[in-house]
C-alpha cells in the first residue's frame, strides 16, 4: 500500500508535467512537499491544486529555481531544510532535452547545458540531500527516459544524459544502502509539454506516437506519478538500484511492423 502520509517530498521540476502530477498525488497523500520550477505563475497555480488535494491542508514550499546556475540547486536544498528541517523523498525530475543536431557548429554549448540540466544539478542536489535522507532512512527517485536505453539522433545528448542518470541511480544505490533506496523510472512518451520543447508539431506527433506504441497509448503524466510514488514510498522497501521502465511497450515494439 502506498504510504506517504506526513513523509518530507522534494520534487523538482514540478510546476508542469510529470513533476506538477507527482507532487498533487503526493499532496493528496497526505505527503509535505516542496515544489521547484522556473515560473512562478505555474508554480503558483500547481501549489493551490496540492493545497487543495490536501487532506491536512498542507501549503507546498515553493520554490523558484533555474538548475542551469548551481547556486539555485544549492538555494533548493537550502530552502527545503529551512521549511522542513527534515527530508525523506527526494524526486530528480526536472529535465530538457537538447535541441541541436549533432553536426550543428553550436552542438557542444547545448550539450553542456543538456548535461547541467539533467546530470550535473541531479548529482549536486542528491549530494546536498543525502545526509538528510541517511538520516530519515528516505528514498529517491530518478526520472530518466527511454532514450537512455535506445537511440534516438535528434536526443543524442539528453539520451547520453540520461544513461548517465541510470549509472548514477545503480552507483548511489549502492553506496547509499541500506539507508537510503535510489531507484529510476523510465517514461515513453507522456503527455506534457515537453513535446512542444523538441519543436514537434502536437497534433501530429501525438497520433503518430499512439499509433507506434504496441499499448497503442502513450502516458498522462498521473501513469508516472503513481509508479513514482510506489518506488519513493516503503511498498517498495525490497527494490533499489532498480531502473523501471513504463513506455506504453515502445521499447518491445516489433520492428518488422
Ligand atoms: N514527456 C515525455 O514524453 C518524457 C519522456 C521521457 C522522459 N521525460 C522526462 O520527464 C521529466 C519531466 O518532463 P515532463 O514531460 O513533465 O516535461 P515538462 O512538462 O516540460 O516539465 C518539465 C519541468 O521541469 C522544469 N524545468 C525544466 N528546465 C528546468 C531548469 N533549467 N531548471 C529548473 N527546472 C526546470 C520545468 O519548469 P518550468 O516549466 O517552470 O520552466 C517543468 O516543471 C524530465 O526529466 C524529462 O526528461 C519526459
Amino acid at each position: 500500500m502506498i504510504d506517504l502520509n506526513n513523509k518530507v517530498a522534494l520534487i523538482t521540476g514540478s510546476s508542469d508535467g510529470i513533476g506538477a502530477a507527482t507532487a498533487k498525488l503526493f499532496s493528496s497523500l497526505g505527503a509535505k512537499v516542496a515544489i521547484v520550477g522556473r515560473k512562478q505563475d505555474k508554480l503558483d497555480k500547481v501549489a493551490a491544486e496540492c493545497e487543495a488535494k490536501s487532506p491536512h491542508n498542507y501549503k507546498p514550499v515553493v520554490i523558484r529555481a533555474d538548475f542551469v546556475n548551481d547556486e539555485d540547486v544549492v538555494r533548493t536544498l537550502q530552502e527545503t531544510i529551512s521549511a522542513y528541517k527534515h527530508l525523506d523523498i527526494l524526486i530528480n525530475n526536472a529535465g530538457q532535452s537538447n535541441n541541436k543536431d549533432f553536426l550543428d557548429t553550436d552542438a557542444l554549448s547545448d550539450y553542456d547545458r543538456t548535461q547541467q540540466i539533467n546530470v550535473r544539478s541531479v548529482v549536486r542536489l542528491t549530494q546536498l540531500a543525502a545526509p538528510y535522507l541517511i538520516e530519515a532512512k528516505g528514498s529517491v527517485v530518478n526520472v530518466s527516459s527511454v532514450s537512455s536505453l535506445n537511440t534516438f539522433p535528434r536526443m543524442w545528448s539528453y539520451g547520453m544524459a540520461k544513461s548517465a542518470l541510470n549509472m548514477f541511480t545503480k552507483t548511489m544505490a549502492s553506496r547509499l544502502a541500506p539507508n537510503v533506496r535510489v531507484n529510476s523510472v523510465v517514461p515513453g512518451p507522456v503527455r506534457t509539454n515537453f513535446v512542444a520543447s523538441l519543436n514537434l508539431d502536437p497534433k501530429t506527433t501525438w497520433d503518430r506516437l499512439v499509433d507506434k506504441q504496441p499499448l497503442k497509448r502513450v502516458a498522462d503524466p498521473i501513469d508516472l506519478a503513481n509508479l513514482i510514488a510506489f518506488l519513493a514510498c516503503d511498498a517498495s522497501r525490497n527494490t533499489t538500484g532498480s531502473i523501471v521502465v513504463s513506455d506504453s511497450g515502445e521499447l518491445i515494439a516489433d520492428p518488422m511492423k
